[in-house]
């Protein structure tokens, strides 16, 4: 049996915590660059913040004989986006970062874009193209992020894992509504 059950001895540990107390969350342990790891999270709530207005007005708009269906899934992806934009603002915040809501440059930071579409077939094609670059780029984001801050890294795969029945999802209407 190892004297020393954690890596670092806990004496360390306390000494550590004690230094840099307005740090809050962030120990000298946390190894990624912070600022990075911030400025790609900006990315990401700008990302979810233009799916929660794109499904939105896509649910406002759905019209047709499978609208009703459509519509509901639509706003439950919305309603899905905003919780995700809120955990990556408060991580934002944990990090000592500040989350940017301005609406001037939104659709520039994020990722996926604003489509509304003619056609309820077009918001749903729409919507899942954004989804699947929402998938891509946070999946680079977890690979970036790796083992420097487990917590953001965590959070990502939950909303990717997310995001990725948002797609299928959207495959699954695709099918129902034709093409
Ligand atoms: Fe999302
Ligand atoms: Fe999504």
């Amino acid at each position: 049996m190892a004297n020393q059950p954690f890596l670092t001895d806990i004496k360390t540990l306390r000494e550590r915590a004690r230094r840099h107390i307005e740090n809050g969350a962030i120990t000298e342990g946390y190894t990624a660059d912070r600022d990075t790891v911030v400025k790609v999270l900006n990315e990401a709530l700008a990302t979810e913040i233009v799916c929660v207005l794109r499904y939105k007005r896509h649910y406002f708009m759905a019209s047709g004989i499978h609208a009703e269906g459509v519509a509901a899934e639509f706003l439950q992806h919305a309603t899905d986006e905003q919780g995700h934009a809120d955990q990556i603002a408060q991580r934002i915040v944990q990090l000592g970062g500040a989350p940017n809501f301005n609406p001037e440059g939104l659709l520039t930071r994020s990722h996926a874009e604003y489509v509304e579409g003619e056609t309820l077939n077009d918001m749903i094609k729409e919507d899942l193209v954004a989804e699947r670059i929402a998938i891509d780029s946070y999946r680079d984001i977890i690979q970036y992020l790796g083992n420097d801050d487990p917590t953001t890294r965590r959070m990502m795969e939950e909303i990717l894992a997310v995001e990725e029945e948002h797609a299928d999802d959207l495959m699954n209407l695709l099918s129902e509504t034709g093409k």
